[in-house]
């Protein structure tokens, strides 16, 4: 039997840093969902499909191949055999992934993926609705949030770390309108599984949520 940590939470609450950390810490393999949805996008951009024509992105989609492949507990994606796990953290793939993740048959698609890789091993998983919808009976659910300021000012950081010259306004609209999308969709909304805890992470260090969620292992497993 494996155990499953499920995360979910909106854009930029920190989920991937802390969930990495969690899993390094236990030895279990981060599988961050939201990198499918991005490779999924990054293909539909290449392939120069209109995000928002479902029949489009469902019938071109199924040419492509998403492989999640670990070294040294590393998450790497591969798209028809392709390393994309850089190109797919751009700005405008996320924004794109927000939109093609609505689609159902998408959804589908990757869940598979999601799921047969948490029931092979022990795995911290992240996304939107891996408590709700993919995994569901996971050990471990957190919810894991932050005010659309702080994730705004993170992301800033971040940016500019990289060198760019980021917009903090256009920054917090992108949240804005991206927690808009995921939590108002038809197929597997945004939401806080009734048997999740919730942590929201706005006054919080890293370092104090990674604990917080290893204290609740501890208990639990
Ligand atoms: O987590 P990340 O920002 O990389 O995810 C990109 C987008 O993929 C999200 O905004 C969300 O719309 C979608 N996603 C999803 N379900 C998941 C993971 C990501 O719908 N399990």
């Amino acid at each position: 039997m494996t155990i499953n940590i499920a995360i979910d939470g909106p854009a930029g609450a920190g989920k991937s840093t802390i969930a990495r950390e969690v899993a390094k810490t236990l030895s279990f393999i981060y599988v961050d969902t939201g990198a499918m949805y991005r490779a999924i996008a990054l293909y539909v951009l290449k392939k120069g499909i209109d995000p928002k024509d479902q029949l489009s992105v469902c019938e071109n989609c199924k040419f492509a191949q998403i492989e999640l492949k670990y070294e040294n507990r590393k998450q790497k994606v591969l798209l028809n055999g392709e390393d994309v796990s850089t190109e797919i953290r751009e700005e405008v793939v996320g924004n794109v992934a927000s939109v093609v993740a609505r689609y159902d048959e998408i959804r589908k698609k990757l869940n598979v993926l999601s799921r047969r890789l948490a029931e092979t091993t022990n795995v911290v998983m992240d996304g939107r609705d891996i408590g709700t919808v993919v995994l569901p009976k996971a050990e471990i659910k957190i919810f894991l949030t932050a005010s659309v300021d702080t994730r705004a000012c993170r992301r800033f950081l971040e940016l500019q770390e990289r060198g760019e010259n980021p917009s903090l306004a256009e920054i917090r609209e992108d949240i804005r309108q991206r927690d808009y999308q995921d939590m108002h969709r038809e197929q597997s909304p945004l939401y806080q599984a009734s048997d999740a805890i919730l942590i929201d992470s706005s006054d919080m260090k890293i370092s104090e949520v990674v604990d917080e969620i290893l204290n609740i292992c501890q208990k639990r497993c």
